[in-house]
């Protein structure tokens, strides 16, 4: 696959109008992290899009002005973001050949809060990526609905690289690899619903809010430190072998080796910032409290409650919709909800 079928035609008609749409976050379970040129993965990863974690976006474009963005965030005015935000439309004009013919006023707003450390950059991305298809498909025609979703997703990566995997409901595979086919570095394709488990199918993830405020390093820098950290070509070895497992796992509905290797992954993650250079260490007291307290409960209980981590503190709880689900709440509520800083949980779940 090349990303020759995702050129733009050269013949569109141009007008003004304003779009709106809507795009969940996601959470990995087998990580990206590092990337080469072009946002290419350094290793394929795959992730749950959430239900209510959202941005929702509309775009407003002024045809025949001298391109510009301007963008408000929860209606305040964003310059910082306008300014990624025009580079990123210079980035992909190959791609949508009308898109600096115009002045965009982008107005966007997230369903959860800003410092919880759940991806808007993903949800973010993705939306604007299905405004821009929508306005590609007035100005330069109809595309089926499956191109237009997977150029949504092949734009949304070069925006933020796992935002193209929000493009789809349920588990989605961004990188290539043989487990998984038609996988492709350039966009995300959903994991074969038939070849899951129905326990996977309805899960919880509740993010404990344990730091809220800025990370200490963003993802572009955290990608970037995997080319000098000596045990990054074993990491992404160890990611691609990870599929092998993940696919086994996913099929039989083996909760104990979703379990360890879903924790792993995020452990693994934090470990590579660790050998960083410079090093970074992204969890906090509470973050290691609330991994102890859960490892505890799953020994006395042998409930399936566990957690991953994306590149910060806080910690997204995974569980199971089933019988246990009320017991291993009434825990987090007991138990786990302590560990934050002010008593803060984003609910969410995973349905499809
Ligand atoms: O898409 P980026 O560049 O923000 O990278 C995200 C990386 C992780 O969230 C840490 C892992 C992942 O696969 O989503």
């Amino acid at each position: 696959m090349t990303t020759q079928e995702f050129i733009g035609k050269e013949n569109f008609n141009i007008h003004t109008q304003t779009v709106s749409e809507s795009c969940p976050s996601n959470i990995a379970l087998i990580k990206y992290w590092g990337k080469y040129k072009d946002q290419i993965p350094a290793n394929p990863s795959i992730s749950y899009t959430l239900n209510h974690c959202k941005t929702n976006t509309s775009m407003e474009f002024v045809a025949d002005e001298s391109f510009s963005v301007q963008t408000f965030l929860a209606g305040s005015e964003e310059v910082k973001f306008a300014e990624k935000i025009e580079k990123y439309f210079r980035n992909i004009e190959q791609y949508l050949p009308w898109i600096l013919k115009g002045r965009y006023i982008i107005r966007t707003e997230n369903t959860f809060p800003h410092s919880s450390g759940i991806a808007s950059s993903a949800s973010g991305f993705g939306a604007i990526a299905k405004c821009l298809m929508k306005l590609d498909e007035m100005f330069a025609g109809k595309i089926s609905e499956e191109k237009s979703l997977r150029k949504a997703s092949f734009l949304a990566r070069l925006g933020s690289g796992s935002a193209c995997r929000s493009l789809y409901n349920g588990l989605i595979v961004w990188g290539q690899t043989e487990e998984v086919q038609g996988s492709s570095d350039l966009f995300a394709v959903p994991y074969p619903d038939a070849e899951i488990h129905e326990v996977f199918k309805r899960f919880n993830d509740w993010v404990l809010l344990i730091h809220e405020g800025q990370k200490s390093v963003s993802s572009t820098v955290g990608h970037g430190l995997m080319n000098t950290n000596p045990y990054a070509e074993r990491r992404f070895q160890e990611a691609r072998e990870n599929f092998i497992p993940m696919k086994e796992i996913l099929r039989s509905g083996d909760m104990e080796g979703f379990i360890k290797l879903v924790e792993h992954e995020a452990l693994t993650l934090h470990a590579m910032m660790m050998m960083s250079d410079p090093a970074f260490i992204l969890m906090k007291t509470g973050t290691l409290a609330v991994i102890n307290t859960i490892w505890d409960f799953r020994q006395k209980t042998g409930l399936p409650l566990f957690f991953t981590l994306d590149a910060g503190a806080n910690v997204h709880l995974l569980f199971p919709s089933n019988g246990s689900e009320e017991q291993i709440k009434d825990f987090i509520e007991t138990e786990l909800l302590q560990h934050t800083q002010k008593n803060g949980v984003v609910k969410d779940v995973m349905e499809f």
